[in-house]
């Protein structure tokens, strides 16, 4: 049996620092309140024209692909994961395979948030098993600064986000003792409003009922993109951000435990788990939950903030260059996101 084993790693962050404090300018808020609620004390924004989200993902990829010993024009699948896409379409992976001058090969783009990449991880897993690939690209990639409201009416969000990329080469191995072992994919779109970005979009306010705020104006339905839904901020992410934390803190602890049964572990047997930064407060929930100790578990939000489809990836290649991970550890990856969808990885590195 084929087993899918990471190759290469890479990850790359903007050089630009965006402090707590920084953020003051722009918002009543305080680092005090940041770290206290979420554990971010910065984040890196990208350069606002000589970089998107697109080009993170290409020095991400580029990394990955020298450390996996292959050049670009190897890589036979793309599959890149992100919210915030350069275009609303084509998708970042054609940019990305462009950008890379690879071969004329597939290139699948994920929608699915904060689970993004570890559903691209899943999609490009079944086509290394079934031997239909043998250099897969799989890219995480945010440029959230672009699209966020940094005034005060939009400071419960915007302080959170932050942009980055990382990357994964994957490639099949015949020793079943090695690379992933399940991956886990699961869905309630009951809450899709709670975390969601309406506009612009083909809703013409057909999910009214369901009562959130973007919904207010009966006009801004009629339209794809209104000057309206710009003058209301409707053109930004909405987060009910409470209601996120109650479902993160079953859902993260719920997909791990599933992860780990199906392959025959328990949370002692993990070397790491590597939560999506999306809080370090709920990270921290999830560790006690499983009983997990300090060394078991990898944050670095600290640093970022939460780079969404790019947080796993930056963090595991993070804490495989300082030597947290090595050869044979077992490996979790958990996300849990807008949709609401949630996701695990067990992985033998
Ligand atoms: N600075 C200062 N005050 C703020 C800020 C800010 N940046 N943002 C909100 N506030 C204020 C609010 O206006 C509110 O004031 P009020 O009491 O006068 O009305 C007060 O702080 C409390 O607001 P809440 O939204 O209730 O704050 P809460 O304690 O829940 O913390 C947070 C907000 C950090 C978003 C929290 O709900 C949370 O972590 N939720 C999980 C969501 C999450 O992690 N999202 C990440 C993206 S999704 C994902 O990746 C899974």
């Amino acid at each position: 049996m084929l087993r899918s084993i990471i190759a290469g790693i890479g990850m790359y962050v903007p050089e630009n620092i965006v402090t707590n404090n920084d953020l003051i300018k722009y918002m009543d808020t305080s680092d005090e309140w940041i770290q206290e609620r979420t554990g971010i004390k910065e984040r890196r924004f990208a350069h606002r024209t000589e970089e998107t989200t697109t080009t993170m993902g290409v020095e991400a990829a580029k990394i990955a692909i020298e450390r996996a010993g292959i050049t670009p024009q190897d890589i036979d699948f793309i599959v890149f994961a992100t919210l915030s896409p350069d275009y609303y379409f084509p998708g970042c992976g054609v940019l990305l395979q462009r950008a890379l001058k690879m071969k004329e090969i597939g290139a699948l783009d994920v929608r699915n948030q904060c689970s993004g990449f570890v559903y691209a991880l899943s999609v490009a897993d079944q086509f290394i098993k079934t031997g239909m690939y043998k250099n897969i690209l799989v890219v995480g990639a945010e440029k959230h600064s672009f699209g966020l409201d940094f005034s005060t009416r939009g400071r419960n969000v915007s302080v959170i986000f932050g942009d980055g990329a990382g990357a994964v080469v994957l490639q099949p191995s015949a020793n079943e003792n090695r690379g992933i072992l399940s991956t886990h994919l699961h869905s309630d779109g009951e809450s899709a409003e709670i975390l969601a970005m309406y506009n612009p979009g083909t809703h013409a306010n057909h999910w009214a009922d369901k009562n959130y705020a973007f919904f207010d104006d009966a006009t801004i339905g009629e339209m794809f993109m209104s000057h309206s839904m710009i003058d209301h901020a409707q053109n930004f992410p909405f987060m009910d951000g409470p209601s996120v934390f109650k479902k993160a803190v079953v859902k993260f602890p719920e997909v791990i435990m599933e992860a780990l049964q199906q392959n025959g572990y328990q949370p002692s047997d993990l070397n790491m788990l590597i939560p999506h930064q999306a809080n370090l407060r709920i990270a921290q929930f999830v560790q006690q939950k499983l009983g997990l100790t300090d060394q078991q578990v990898y944050n670095n939000i600290q640093k970022y903030g939460n780079t969404t489809a790019a947080s796993i990836p930056i963090a595991l290649c993070e804490a495989w260059q300082d030597g947290k991970i090595k050869q044979g550890d077992l490996v979790c990856l958990a996300a849990f996101g807008s949709g609401f969808t949630w996701a695990g990885a067990l992985l033998k590195w």
